[in-house]
């Protein structure tokens, strides 16, 4: 330290300089766009980055079976305008050995972000139940609260912010419309067919050459998870013992809005006809 005070520096040492100085800052730049970078310190307490990721589905006519009261935010209660195929629950990054990292940065989930999707969330994603599920900072909220905050910020590496998370979701969902496949295989909402498990993975195998996972509630089709590389292109789910629930043959139920008691004012009027 003493040479730089004592002699001014020759003009390689200061190109030098400036070079090192420079390089920093790309690499600041770059850590912040990838959001994770090498250096982890972005991901919560000691969580490595995730090996993969899966599209989790929801099948609205076996979640809305259960609906017993309505609210604004449950997609079961929009009546004629309920959801008939399968809906976004989340895209989840996952690692190989079957766990996954969780609420990974302190960045909290600010609706204004997605305000221009709501449209689509509301469509596509929406809560199938009036509860509150938890987020990271220690309360409750919305449904794409939990899924950003607990998921979403565990895939920043590839799916970048909040605003870029959901639209990621969206085109994937948009591009492997699972709803369609199984339609085509003759699969349809049927509140009387039961259809070999078998011939569902088999059609979601021909069409996106990979094997989904499926999860039952008794015989009827909970969820479907299609997996994904970091890249989005598709691949095997890692078969995860818990969710090897389904039987030999399932159900795909229709949605029935018969059940709901009228203490919300988005119960269709055709739902409160059937109610009496
Ligand atoms: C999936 O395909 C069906 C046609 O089989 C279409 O009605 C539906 O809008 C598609 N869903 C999405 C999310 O693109």
């Amino acid at each position: 330290m003493a040479v730089l005070t004592a002699r001014p520096l020759n003009p390689a040492a200061i190109q030098c300089a400036c070079f090192v100085i420079l390089w920093i800052g790309l690499l600041c730049v770059n850590v912040g766009i990838n959001g994770s970078g090498d250096l982890g310190e972005k991901l919560g307490a000691n969580q490595r980055d995730f090996d993969y990721f899966h599209l989790a589905l929801q099948w609205p006519g076996t979640f809305c079976r259960r609906t017993r009261h309505c609210c604004p935010t449950n997609g079961c209660c929009r009546g004629s305008n309920a959801p008939a195929e399968f809906t976004i629950h989340g895209l989840w990054p996952d690692y190989n050995d079957g766990s996954w990292p969780s609420c990974c940065t302190g960045k909290k989930f600010e609706e204004k972000e997605i305000s221009t999707l709501l449209g689509d969330l509301n469509k596509y994603w929406p809560s199938l139940s009036c509860g509150s599920p938890s987020n990271c900072h220690g309360g409750k909220g919305l449904f794409w609260e939990h899924e950003w905050e607990k998921h979403g910020t565990c895939s920043s590496s590839v799916t970048g912010a909040e605003y870029n998370y959901f639209v990621t979701a969206l085109k994937v969902y948009f591009k492997y419309n699972v709803t369609e496949v199984l339609r085509e295989a003759g699969y349809v909402a049927s509140n009387s067919e039961k259809y070999p498990l078998g011939g569902i993975v088999t059609a979601i195998q021909n069409a996106f050459h990979a094997t989904p996972e499926l999860k039952c509630s008794g015989d009827a089709v909970e969820e479907l998870y299609l997996c994904f590389y970091k890249n989005f292109e598709p691949r095997d789910c890692a078969t995860k013992s818990n969710k090897k629930s389904c039987p030999r043959y399932v159900s795909l139920p229709e949605y029935s809005s018969l059940k709901m008691a009228n203490d919300g004012n988005e119960v269709s009027e055709s739902a409160l006809d059937s109610d009496i």
